[in-house]
């Protein structure tokens, strides 16, 4: 008997971030990747900047069924599931390859399980964005005493929070939707986020000086709503699993090619670039002695930090 006709899908994928950027790379990437592993039979369309809702509003839609996919930062995903906290410690990923090896690693496979148990959502793809840098429309910004007046915008994640309230100061959580106008209206002057993003928003237009922060290293998931993973044929779910991890490893060459292009545009464009003074050590003191132990509980114990650190080739803490 002839298996009968697969239904054709459109899928929906939500991306938080503009043009040119690394969320945009990975998602044509999945899409070519899911067009030929599914035979031509599905495809998806991407929707940029936000237009289907904040990043942190697409995992709930996702969660509920109302979307299929969506593309966002890690710490828009660690408000949902506090255990990918780990993933966005202070100084915890000091390099792309601690970070390919925590998302594609054992840590990450337990990660991956327990997002989908507390916001049914699956991840099935990483991008890899590079370090956040710190931006701000008024002075360079070398020492931690810089930063004590400037209101800098944070994501709605405690953990960035506690950082910047380690440095002695009081962020302003705001929707990663809001955070162009915020820069423009002068509601915030500055903000975190890697060089690609910064360059992909046109943060440029708003934000004259970068400080090269490496607090944090820019993790980009591309996530599936479980409910509707779970609707589809084993044979279509294997095909978006092998899909994601096609664009993952897209994404990771991605950023290797493309980091020091864009940094270079950014300054032909006018940004001034500066390094934290020490060799950022102070801003690291503060932020690691402060910040990990508050997290310990939520990242579900000091053994799963351990656990991430044994990966990575750290000392336990
Ligand atoms: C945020 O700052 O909210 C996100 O990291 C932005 C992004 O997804 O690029």
């Amino acid at each position: 008997m002839a298996a009968a006709p697969v239904a054709a899908k459109e899928f929906k994928i939500a991306v938080g971030d503009g043009a040119g950027g690394t969320q945009e790379a990975l998602g044509k990437a999945f899409i070519a990747a899911l067009e030929e592993e599914s035979n031509g039979a599905h495809t998806a369309t991407l929707f940029l900047n936000g237009q289907l809702g904040s990043e942190q509003d697409t995992v709930n839609d996702a969660a509920i069924g109302l979307l299929d996919f969506s593309i966002l930062a890690i710490n828009n995903v660690t408000p949902f599931s506090p255990s990918v906290g780990t993933l966005t410690l202070p100084y915890i990923i000091l390099s792309l390859e601690d970070a390919v090896k925590l998302t594609q690693g054992p840590v990450g496979q337990e990660l991956v399980e327990n997002t989908i148990r507390d916001s049914g959502v699956r991840i099935i793809g990483w991008a890899y964005s590079g370090f956040r840098v710190l931006t701000n429309s008024k002075k360079p910004v070398t020492e931690v005493a810089d930063l004590q007046d400037l209101v800098i915008r944070v994501p709605k994640n405690e953990i960035m929070i506690a950082t910047y309230q380690a440095w002695g100061v009081n962020p302003t959580p705001m929707a990663w939707s809001e955070t162009f106008a915020g820069l423009q209206t002068k509601v915030v002057d500055g903000q975190d986020n890697p060089y690609i993003t910064v360059y992909a928003m046109k943060f440029d237009e708003v934000q004259k000086y970068i400080t090269n922060l490496r607090y944090l290293f820019s993790i980009e998931p591309l996530i599936v709503s479980e409910s509707v993973f779970q609707s589809l044929s084993e044979e279509d779910q294997n095909a978006i699993l092998a899909a994601g991890q096609k664009a993952t490893d897209f994404s990771e060459q991605y950023l290797r090619e493309q980091e020091a292009r864009i940094k270079e545009e950014l300054v032909s464009r006018g940004m001034e670039i500066s390094d934290p003074a020490n060799d950022e050590q102070e801003f690291i003191d503060l932020a690691t002695t402060a910040v990990w132990p508050k997290f310990y509980d939520s990242i579900g114990g000091i053994e799963k930090l351990n656990a991430a650190l044994a990966e990575i080739g750290r000392d336990p803490v």
